[in-house]
């Protein structure tokens, strides 16, 4: 799937074995991201989790990039189209930033140019993703990111005993969306 750079200096790579320490860190370090990102509590489901990655880039289900500093820089996030669905042209859009990188804009960053990717490399057409109503900052990366809201999808989430309701956006191939906007 190559190497992406941005704007910004940011590059967008394929998640490799040597990033299991750090996908574990991150998770360690973040209850919410551990939740975001699933079962990996230990070196063994960090390496099986990049692993995953790797064949479902191979599927050509789903493509996940690392987000480095700079071409050999630390990861400091990832950002993914899953749920790539050829009848339709469709994808799921998702991203994650580490606790001691976040409001760098590394997931705006990082969104935009895997939208690029997901329009011109893979040929899909509309890109979907959703956060709860109570996580502001991943609706501001999505709207920066040309997502539009479509509308409230009322408690499709339940964290425990909370159910959360779940803001829709999506960006289309066809939508004007001029990066720096
Ligand atoms: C959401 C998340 C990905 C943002 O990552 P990030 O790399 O810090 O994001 P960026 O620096 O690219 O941009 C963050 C934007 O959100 C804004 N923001 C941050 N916190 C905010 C808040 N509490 N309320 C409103 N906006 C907020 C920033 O100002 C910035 O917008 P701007 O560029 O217009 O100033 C990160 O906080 C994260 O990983 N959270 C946990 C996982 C998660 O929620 N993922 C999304 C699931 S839907």
């Amino acid at each position: 799937m190559g190497t992406l750079s941005t704007p910004e200096g940011f590059v967008l790579r394929e998640w490799r074995e040597g990033d299991a320490a750090a996908l574990l860190e991150a998770c360690s370090s973040s209850p919410e991201l551990a939740r975001q990102i699933g079962r990996v509590r230990d070196a063994s489901d960090a390496r099986e989790w990049v692993a995953r990655r790797t064949e479902h880039v191979a599927a050509g289900t789903a493509y996940a990039f690392a987000v480095t500093d700079g071409r050999a820089g630390p990861v400091l996030g990832n950002v993914a189209v899953s749920a790539v669905d050829r009848a339709h042209d469709g994808g799921w859009i998702s991203y994650w930033t580490v606790e001691a990188a976040r409001g760098r804009g590394v997931a705006v960053a990082g969104t935009r140019r895997l939208a690029d990717f997901c329009f011109t490399e893979l040929g899909l057409h509309r890109l979907e993703l959703g956060h709860r109503t109570n996580n502001p900052a991943s609706c501001a990366v999505a709207l920066r990111a040309g997502f539009a809201v479509e509308g409230l999808e009322r408690d499709k989430l339940r964290y425990g005993d909370v159910r959360h309701d779940v803001e829709r956006h999506a960006r289309l191939a066809t939508d004007t969306f001029v990066n720096g906007g």
